[in-house]
């Protein structure tokens, strides 16, 4: 056997939610599957998104443009920054992956709250890091015992998902004003705001107007969630330039595909599936929350597009028992959390079909 790196020896692999033809195919099941597991947009991507990777099929023989032209430009009038301050990725998480790449050494110690979006753990692990884990406060980022952790001791990166992955709470701007003023200028904030746009217009933080001030801070968002396009791939990073020049070189050539590009740019701007798919989602919270209060379980107030709650017994027994009636959710004990189950919003139908399973489930195992 040929030695590899000894960090990588214990390190779990990511577990991504089960693709539907496979649970199709290793149940053998025929009736239509809901895969409420990933955090995907169930109204599908943004019909602009659709029409010009249709239209662009035909130049797949050429490279992507390496610089993205026409998306930085965009993304930067939208965000009012310059486009030196922007990055894009495949996934925000290759940018996660870049950034604890470039700007760690082995040992260096970063913190993140626990749970938290564990690809930050893993890139950290692979990169030799030491991870300090400050645990949540009632469901919630701590950000007082992150600010006292920071205080009394040197982190290279703080990680902050705000809404957090896998528990959909969020902080709210006093918070994140508190934890950017406490910060040293030479430790980075690494704040991930995949689900962003899934927040009410009056508590989402416009965080990048403390880019300014703030010249240690990255902003991650995505395509993958509201915008419709995770399976294509594309994410952004918007920091100081300094820091983006940094992730500049450890970035692969043409690490944006094409059609990701394309489709980005036209999901950018089309409103009316924004508008739908927030709508949408803000019911399906409402729905599945209601409805899982309702059923008794605990659960905790989501500004994401899912919703985590505690079923009260070993979460893998409720996931395996709805996935063999064709709904597919997340159980989250590899965050540390063996009875809540993460169920992302479906269609109005998806959601009512699987409040239905899970009472069927419930009756079983009760
Ligand atoms: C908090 C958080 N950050 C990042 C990501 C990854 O996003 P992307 O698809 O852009 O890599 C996810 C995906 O679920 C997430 O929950």
């Amino acid at each position: 056997m040929i030695n590899f790196k000894k960090q990588l020896k214990n390190i779990q692999n990511y577990v991504p939610g089960k693709p539907i033809e496979e649970v199709k195919r290793e149940l053998k099941l025929k009736a239509e599957i809901f895969k409420l597991a990933s955090n995907e947009n169930p109204l599908g991507p943004s019909p602009k998104a659709l029409k010009v990777v249709k239209d662009s099929l035909n130049q797949i023989n050429f490279y992507p443009d390496d610089n993205n032209f026409y998306l930085k430009k965009r993304l930067s009038e939208k965000l009012k920054v310059k486009e030196e301050m922007l990055i894009l990725g495949n996934g925000s998480v290759e940018i996660i992956n870049s950034i604890i790449f470039s700007f760690t050494e082995k040992k260096d110690r970063v913190l993140r709250p626990s749970p938290s979006f564990i690809m930050f753990k893993i890139s950290s692990l692979i990169n030799g890091c030491k991870i300090v884990e400050i645990p949540h406060k009632n469901f919630k980022n701590d950000v007082s015992s992150i600010v006292n952790a920071i205080k009394k001791s040197k982190f290279k990166i703080v990680y902050l998902d705000n809404p957090n992955n896998p528990l959909g709470s969020m902080i709210f701007e006093d918070e994140l004003k508190y934890l950017l003023r406490n910060v040293p200028s030479d430790t980075l904030v690494l704040l991930d705001e995949a689900y962003n746009d899934y927040m009410d217009d009056r508590l989402r933080i416009d965080s990048t107007k403390f880019l300014k001030k703030y010249k240690n801070l990255i902003i991650l968002r995505t395509f993958s969630k509201i915008y419709g396009l995770a399976g294509l791939r594309i994410g952004y990073g918007v920091a100081n330039g300094e820091i983006v020049s940094v992730l500049q070189k450890v970035r692969l050539p043409f690490n944006v595909n094409l059609l990701a590009q394309k489709a980005a740019l036209a999901a950018i701007d089309d409103y009316k599936h924004l508008k739908e798919s927030k709508k949408l989602n803000d019911k399906g919270i409402k729905f599945l929350t209601e409805n899982l209060k309702k059923m008794g379980f605990f659960v905790i107030d989501s500004y994401t597009n899912f919703v985590t709650f505690d079923c009260g017994c070993d979460s893998k027994v409720i996931f395996e028992k709805l996935q063999k009636k064709g709904v597919i959710v997340r159980p989250i004990d590899n965050y540390g959390l063996k009875t809540f189950l993460r169920v992302t919003t479906s269609t109005e139908r998806g959601n009512k079909i699987f409040v239905e399973k899970l009472k069927e489930v419930l009756d079983e195992v009760r």
